[in-house]
């Protein structure tokens, strides 16, 4: 089969994943309204493209905080990678790492933080926080992240309890026993899934200040109220994220939500976003309307399940050539 588009992916990794697995990826909220409507929003947006601009050469890199990268997509957190792949989360880095993107490693990985990092040493990582009730367990890992040489520190804003995904509760979807998450092995007795922190505040990014020197970013942001309250918290970037719509259903795409969140920061800090990215011209308009970077989930893992570390990396490339090529055609 020759893998030409990211729905190439989509269509190997529903008929080869088991259907739980599948299910879980798939997944979105209640009806799934506002997962398909991040995909949606983009087919509703039109380029106005301008001719003869010389395309000759183009120059696609960019920089996050600071640190460059070969251009503007990055690997959004996503939990159990060896559900995808049996090497999970080192595949994803190693892919990440071959690309010279930006990996945000999920604190629910299959794999410890140790891992990932001895995956590809020097790979720009980021690492993902849900704060938990015990915040000695959040203080450990963000310490150790740190040590570890993550060089940003992402808080998820958008889960102070879990979405309510049908399928999964159909399917009474869990980890099989062989794996495990690994950053929180040995940290809690009863389920690990079901001691989040509900209680979350903007106060909490003091605290997290208080722990780490990292750049912290706030994934999860929507409107221009939370947007103004991050800048104001310090936070050095924002996510505008609907968490792939697998938490509120009926929130907005986030292409659309986008616009009002890049007016509100005023460049102040970076404006990155993930949900729905398939396209290389999805990119393109997500920059054109403001964003620095776009971040992929779904689509990473239907790479990994294709063909782990490599089928991330045609995931990459393929999305990379889609978007030079979009910003070729719109000059
Ligand atoms: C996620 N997402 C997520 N986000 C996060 O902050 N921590 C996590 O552990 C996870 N886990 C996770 C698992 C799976 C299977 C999915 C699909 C998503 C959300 C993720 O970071 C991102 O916001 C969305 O996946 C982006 O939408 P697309 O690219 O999947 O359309």
């Amino acid at each position: 089969m020759a893998m030409v588009c990211l729905s190439d992916f989509e269509v190997y990794a529903k008929k080869y994943l088991p259907k739980t697995t599948w299910d879980f990826f798939a997944a979105g909220a209640d009806d799934g309204t506002t997962r398909d409507d991040n995909i949606l929003a983009y087919k509703r947006i039109r380029f106005r493209p301008r001719v003869l601009r010389d395309a000759s050469v183009m120059d696609i890199r960019t920089k996050l905080l600071g640190t460059e990268i070969s251009f503007p997509v990055g690997i959004a957190p996503t939990g159990f990678h060896q559900l995808a792949c049996p090497d999970g989360e080192k595949s994803t880095a190693r892919a990440a790492k071959a690309m010279n993107v930006c990996y945000i490693a999920s604190t629910y990985s299959t794999s410890s933080l140790e891992e990932i990092s001895a995956a590809a040493p020097s790979g720009f990582q980021w690492f993902q926080l849900y704060i938990h009730r015990n915040r000695a367990v959040s203080k450990q890992l963000v310490q150790q992240a740190e040590a570890l040489g993550f060089q940003g520190l992402v808080l998820t804003a958008d889960l102070p309890y879990t979405g309510k995904r049908r399928d999964d509760v159909r399917n009474g979807f869990q980890l099989p026993p062989h794996m495990s998450l690994k950053n929180l092995e040995g940290a809690f007795e009863v389920c690990k899934m079901m001691i989040l922190d509900p209680s979350v505040t903007w106060n909490d990014i003091h605290w997290l200040q208080s722990l780490t020197h990292l750049p912290i970013i706030i994934k999860g942001i929507l409107t221009k109220e939370d947007a103004e309250l991050a800048v104001r918290h310090g936070a050095q970037g924002i996510i505008v994220s609907n968490h792939g719509g697998r938490q509120l259903d009926g929130g907005p795409a986030t292409i659309d939500a986008l616009v009002e969140v890049v007016e509100a920061v005023q460049g102040r800090v970076e404006v990155y976003l993930d949900g729905g990215i398939r396209k290389g011209s999805d990119v393109l308009k997500a920059l054109a309307l403001g964003a620095k970077c776009v971040f992929i989930g779904r689509p990473a893992l239907w790479g990994l399940a294709y063909k782990g570390e490599e089928g991330l990396q045609d995931v990459l490339r393929i999305l990379r050539d889609e978007f030079r090529l979009s910003m070729a055609l719109t000059g």
